[in-house]
């Protein structure tokens, strides 16, 4: 891995993450097609675009899920193409998923304890040597994941399996787990999808409330009054290419992204 020169990223004040000419290839698809973009750190910038456009496989890219046929992507100054996505996740770059992901069988607090497990393979005999070293950091887990699961209103449902929660809670269970390792960039992919109304209030105003604490937020989202919102930017994707970008109000004006959901509708 290599640091990266603050000029070398080609902007005075960088963001905290920065897409340069990245491209992605499925077969004769082209999913992503040479997209830049930048996120700027303590802001909510949100990614939308017709279906199909490139949203989804660009958040695999920057979380590490797929590696990119062209282009970097440089994250809090370090070049992280070609790291994997758990060592991204170390370096404070998570990502949520479009479908969420939860262990069915297990509960709501188990699942939340498990994304704060450190992801490298401990020595076997760390638990031997160190047991009370072990054992608060476990109550630290535990700590924490209780504090997150209260913070979002899902405490009184922490021993019930999460097979049990609603769409809505799911969402909010994503978005927990992925806040267990202390994230400095989070990447939502349509928290709001398939959520009731009530649950997006929640959503919105946890989202809100991280951002006013300094974290930084990626948002793919279709919930076009949730992306106004909440959005500080928005990037405009269409056939894997970044559009445009500005403030909801700019882009949404723009004859060009009018056009390319219009044309995804004909
Ligand atoms: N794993 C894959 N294998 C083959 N093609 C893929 C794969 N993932 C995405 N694609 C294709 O790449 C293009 C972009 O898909 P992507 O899922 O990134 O779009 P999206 O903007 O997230 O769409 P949506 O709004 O419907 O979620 C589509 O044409 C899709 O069919
Ligand atoms: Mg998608």
């Amino acid at each position: 891995m290599t640091v990266v020169p603050r000029e070398a990223t080609g902007q005075a004040d960088s963001g905290l993450l920065t897409i340069q000419g990245v491209s992605k290839h499925f077969g004769g698809v082209t999913a992503v097609d040479n997209c830049s973009l930048s996120i700027e750190a303590g802001t909510i910038t949100a990614i939308i675009g017709p279906n199909g456009a490139g949203k989804s496989t660009l958040m695999n890219l920057i979380g590490g899920l797929y590696r990119p046929d062209s282009g970097r992507i440089l994250f809090d100054g370090e070049d992280v193409t070609a790291l994997p996505p758990y060592r991204r996740a170390k370096r404070g770059l998570m990502r949520t998923f479009q479908i969420s992901r939860e262990l069915a069988q297990l509960t709501v607090f188990e699942n939340v304890l498990l994304a704060g497990q450190p992801v490298e393979i401990e020595s076997p005999f760390a638990a031997f040597l160190m047991p009370r070293t072990v054992r608060r950091e476990e109550r630290r887990l535990a700590r924490r994941a209780e504090e997150l699961l209260e913070r979002v209103g899902l405490f009184r449902l922490a021993d019930m399996p999460a097979a049990g929660l609603s769409g809505g809670q799911k969402k909010l269970l994503e978005l927990v787990r992925a806040l267990m390792l202390e994230p400095k960039l989070i990447l939502l992919d349509e928290p709001a999808a398939g959520v009731s109304p009530p649950m997006v209030r929640e959503l919105a105003r946890t989202i809100r409330e991280l951002r006013d604490e300094g974290l930084t937020i990626g948002l793919v989202e279709h919930d076009m009054e949730l992306v106004a919102e909440l959005a500080d930017r928005v990037d405009v994707l269409a056939e894997g290419r970044n559009l445009t970008g500005g403030s909801f109000q700019e882009v949404t004006r723009d004859a060009r992204v009018v056009e390319a959901y219009l044309g995804g509708v004909a």
